[in-house]
């Protein structure tokens, strides 16, 4: 193949991430950046980068596919817009990364499956544990059964979000967008999406597979006043019958890092306050598997290899479907609200973050008490 043409669609917000990997790339590229798409470019703080380097800026992709293509677009978009967008750059050729989660709806992600059979295009989720060397060795073991049948497994995290996350855009912590379309932004389907994809995909019965639920409860709680819920308790069953528990919260006042333990017949797996995941056998042997957050954009540089050579991605839209058909029972459960006596507010640097009395404290002495 000749030199790989990438376009990024969503130039702000997250999109600076790639932006800034696409413009400096930490390691070689193996590609080149054509455009950057975006529907309000003057929000990113690169625009001035980008049209000093000479690459074109576009409203939107289709302004960019009516002069343009490329072989690979990367979307970083709000979730309602994964799927067309996703479809509309198959639809011309192209190869697609797109951000995570999968989509808003699972006939958004059933869109985007039967598309990308279609087009016979790849098409990565970016779910960046997924495409790291640490799980990928921890899935591989898993598979391959050195770590005996798979029991349960079970996931604490904790990230306060202040009121300008909420109020970054139009979307944050909303059912549908003023005009609509379901976006069912959450915890779970926004930043803490990653970590219950990562229980699903881990249990999956290959690589580029994820573990699907049979039986999904979820308890669910808003302090912020947004639509949706800002902290949630979550017990999966997956069809194979392992038991899935999650516990998340953006309505705390202290960060705490995703936590998890995978508990196997013979090795209980978890991840370290250094985030180095290590596996505990019970004759007493360790084997470290090392940090899922180092090379942390290795999605982007998977994804383009994978173009190149005609290969595969560790997470694509059946894999990341998981999630999805999650979201959707457990966004048939009903939302509660925080009663007003445990809400606290922090208005520290005019940007005020709500949070709730115990919440903390209860979710990780649940999580630590879980079994299954
Ligand atoms: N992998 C991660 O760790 C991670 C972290 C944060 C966000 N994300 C994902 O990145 C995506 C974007 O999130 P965000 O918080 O930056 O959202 P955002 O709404 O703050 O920013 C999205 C960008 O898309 C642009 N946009 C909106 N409509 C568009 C359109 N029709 N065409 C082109 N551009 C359009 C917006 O102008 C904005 O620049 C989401 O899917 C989110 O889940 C992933």
């Amino acid at each position: 193949m000749d030199e790989l043409r990438i376009a990024l669609v969503g130039i702000a917000g997250y999109g600076e991430q790639y932006l800034k990997r696409l413009l400096q790339p930490e390691e070689a590229l193996n590609g080149r950046l054509v455009a950057g798409i975006d529907a309000y470019p003057e929000r990113s703080s690169l625009l001035a980068e980008l049209r000093g380097a000479d690459i074109a800026v576009h409203h939107s992709l289709e302004a960019f596919q009516a002069v343009d293509q490329a072989d690979l677009v990367i979307i970083a978009a709000p979730i309602h817009l994964h799927a067309p967008l996703t479809c509309q750059a198959l639809a011309r050729g192209s190869h697609v990364l797109c951000e995570k989660p999968l989509g808003a709806t699972v006939e958004d992600g059933q869109r985007i499956i039967q598309a990308e059979r279609a087009a016979g295009r790849i098409v990565a989720i970016g779910y960046q544990w997924s495409f790291s060397e640490a799980l990928g060795q921890l899935k591989a073991d898993i598979l391959a059964g050195t770590l005996g049948r798979p029991l349960g497994m079970k996931t604490l995290v904790l990230w306060p979000r202040r009121q300008s996350y909420y109020s970054r855009n139009a979307w944050a912590g909303r059912l549908r967008t003023s005009d609509g379309h379901w976006v069912l932004d959450s915890p779970l389907n926004n930043a803490a999406a990653h970590y219950l994809h990562n229980m699903l995909w881990l249990l999956g019965d290959t690589i580029q597979a994820s573990a699907r639920p049979s039986s999904v409860e979820a308890e669910l709680w808003r302090a912020n006043a947004i639509e949706n819920f800002d902290s949630a308790a979550v017990r999966i069953r997956t069809e194979s019958g392992v038991c899935l528990r999650m516990y998340t919260s953006h309505a705390v006042r202290d960060n705490a890092d995703p936590r998890f333990e995978l508990a196997c017949e013979h090795a209980v797996v978890a991840i370290d306050a250094d985030n180095m995941v290590t596996a505990r056998f019970s004759d007493g042997r360790t084997k470290v598997y090392g940090n899922p957050n180092a090379r942390y954009f290795g999605k982007l540089y998977q994804t383009i290899a994978a173009v190149r050579s005609g290969g595969t991605v560790p997470c694509g839209p059946v894999a990341a479907f998981a999630q999805t058909l999650c979201i959707q029972r457990i966004q048939d459960c009903p939302v509660g609200d925080v009663p007003r006596d445990r809400i606290r507010i922090d208005a520290t640097g005019g940007d005020p973050l709500v949070w709730v009395d115990g919440l903390a404290e209860a979710l990780t002495r649940r999580y630590l008490s879980a079994d299954f």
